[in-house]
């Protein structure tokens, strides 16, 4: 049974394809386009998952929409009846776009379908099937993770009208426990700080998260007092009087201002130390929302796992927290936790939910294939490109290709590592990306200024040889999707040296913290991606070759892109990045380039506009 799953019309469209229960493709509609989080219908993404199954749309047995347009007109008709006449401009501002894109969707998903099928013969499509939003999510943090039974929570902004949801899953179940609903939501919480600090809504929350260690929690007291009515089981409610979300076109109000002391941070321009404890103060509470929603969940299911999706799963301080101090034995987050990911948890509940299959999990691996989901390039396909491209390349075997990109990361050479199949979900896992020595006191601030091209105020992310995680980090788990921060261990920590003293903000993060600098956040802190033989092998002997050289289990790994562009897919797109910017070293499959010996690009001056912050 072939089921294609879509996600879109919101923010990060994306598709995959279930055959029989096993993941055989999924990805964004960003890579493709080239546009981040591009909400559009995901042709290029259906396309790919297609080709990868090897079907043609009319082969599909079933295809399932990830949530159901009519419930989320009905709450945004509710909550602008009930704020009317505040509600009057965005309201009519929002709501010829849902008459025309949304409501209709089902006559567009067939007419975008259509399109999709390259022969362009008459099609004959299977009924076309909803999900529900928060379900999706759901299924996505259940079904593949390695539990046959655990508790499941998910949180996001808002879907149709739920915000927070806990679950029960068991074998091929999945059973409601409780819900809270719009307009009551930490991930909108979370996002208007997110737009109040300057950043861009849905996604700048990982840099609110970044900046929290360099602010003090000031404004704690006055969230709790003033907007989060915070209750000891972690339910809440927010204080409507401080938010726009539900009449306005802004997130935050004139009187959320004047609790925090002035009006928004205008992007691009200066962080100061307001930004900073805002972020910490924001941080903060959402942690704690997360801890008591997960004790309060432990105790009324009694169960000893945890799966966790929704896009605040991608806090992955909070998700470190509840690992550490929380109730759980173990947990278990979907990579792709935002509305990526439920397309997957639509196209999964289908297979378990409506056909009724059975589902077995062994306790220890996830059915996620480490999220490598997304296009692969055969050798032939590179040459191709590159002698289009008329760029210089040589083609090494495996080991030689191990060795030699790890002597270049050993001698402090950047490298950018487009190998095997793209990863599904906002994070880099050492298909598609930007490598470095950890060791490196400098590595960080040439990384950021001299390819990423954006603020410093965050370090890189570890890829650790999972058997080494407890040798580095105040840890013993996995985390191969990034999602979890864990403690630097104490032993390799460095004294912050008198000439540290009086630094403030971003130039704290200058100041080497441990044995490996460049991926140790001003507060000792790191978020661990563990490398395993068994998903990414390739990635895993790289890393070992540079521990045979070096000693050291750990390099830098950053998503291959730059500021504001979706992560590279292709060959040509990871040409195009190496190129713009001062990665030394390219790898493209098994072939290597060096930057001297290429041609410069023509024509390019304008790029960085083609980007924008976010
Ligand atoms: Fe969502």
């Amino acid at each position: 049974m072939d089921i294609l799953g879509i996600s879109a019309f919101y923010h990060d469209s994306a598709a995959c394809i279930v055959r029989d229960g096993e993941i055989i493709a999924a990805a964004q509609e960003e890579r493709f386009t080239r546009k981040k989080a591009d909400a559009r219908f995901p042709v290029n993404a259906i396309r790919y998952c297609l080709d990868e199954a090897r079907l043609s749309l009319g082969k599909l047995d079933h295809i399932v929409f990830y949530d159901k347009p009519i419930l989320k007109f009905d709450r945004l008709l509710e909550t602008y009846l009930a704020f009317a006449p505040q509600g009057l401009r965005s309201f009519l501002t929002a709501m010829p776009v849902w008459m025309k894109e949304k409501l209709l969707l089902k006559r567009m998903l067939l007419k975008e379908l259509s399109a999709v099928n390259p022969g362009n013969a008459p099609l004959k499509l299977p009924e076309l099937l909803f999900g529900e939003h928060h379900e999706s999510h759901a299924a996505s943090a259940f079904y593949p993770s390695p539990y046959q039974e655990a508790a499941v929570l998910c949180m996001d902004g808002v879907g149709e009208w739920a915000t927070t949801t806990a679950w029960i899953g068991k074998d091929n179940e999945l059973k409601p426990l409780w819900e809270i609903p719009f307009p009551h939501s930490i991930g909108l919480l979370y996002s208007a700080f997110t737009y109040y600090t300057g950043f861009k809504i849905n996604s700048g929350e990982y840099k609110v998260m970044g900046l929290a260690p360099y602010g003090k929690p000031v404004y704690v007291k006055a969230i709790y007092d003033e907007l989060l009515d915070l209750k000891p089981d972690g339910t809440f409610r927010l204080n409507m009087d401080y938010f726009d979300y539900c009449t306005g076109l802004t997130m935050t109000n004139a009187r959320f201002d004047k609790l925090f002391g002035g009006p928004p941070r205008e992007p691009e321009t200066m962080l100061t130390q307001r930004e900073m404890d805002l972020a910490r103060s924001v941080q903060e509470v959402t942690e704690e929302a997360m801890l008591r929603l997960s004790r309060t969940i432990h105790r009324e299911t009694g169960l000893d796992y945890l799966c966790m999706a929704g896009g605040v799963a991608l806090n992955c301080v909070g998700n470190g927290r509840i690992l550490r101090e929380g109730p759980f034995k173990g947990i278990w987050i979907q990579p792709a936790a935002g509305d990526a990911g439920g397309a997957l948890g639509a196209a999964l509940t289908v297979w378990y939910k409506m056909a009724g299959n059975p589902r077995k999990a062994d306790g220890r691996r996830d059915a996620m294939k480490g999220s490598y989901l997304g296009p692969d390039y055969r050798d032939d396909e590179v040459q191709q490109f590159l002698d289009r491209q008329g760029a210089h390349a040589v083609r090494l075997p495996d080991d030689a290709l191990y060795n030699e990109v790890a002597e270049y990361l050993a001698q402090g050479k950047i490298v950018g590592w487009l190998h095997g199949r793209m990863e599904f979900g906002p994070r880099a896992l050492g298909s598609r990306s930007i490598i470095g020595d950890a060791r490196n006191k400098t590595m960080q601030s040439i990384m950021n200024l001299k390819i990423k091209y954006r603020e410093s105020f965050r370090p890189f992310a570890p890829s650790v040889l999972a058997e080494r995680v407890s040798d580095y980090f105040e840890m013993d788990a996995e985390s191969p999707y990034m999602l979890l921060v864990a403690p630097v261990r104490n032993s390799r920590r460095l004294p912050v040296p008198a000439s540290a003293e009086g630094l403030w903000g971003i130039d704290l993060l200058n100041v080497p913290r441990s044995d490996i600098p460049a991926v140790t956040h001003i507060d000792y802190s790191a978020r661990v991606q563990t490398v395993h033989k068994e998903t990414n092998p390739g990635y895993y002997r790289l890393i070992k070759a540079f521990e045979a050289k070096t000693g050291c289990g750990v390099i830098v790994n950053t998503s291959f892109n730059v500021r504001g562009e979706p992560i590279v897919c292709s060959p040509e797109d990871a040409y195009r990045c190496f190129m713009r910017t001062e990665i030394d070293v390219l790898v493209l499959g098994n072939f290597v380039l060096q930057k001297e010996e290429q041609k410069p690009l023509t024509q390019d001056s304008e790029w960085r506009n083609e980007f924008v912050l976010d």
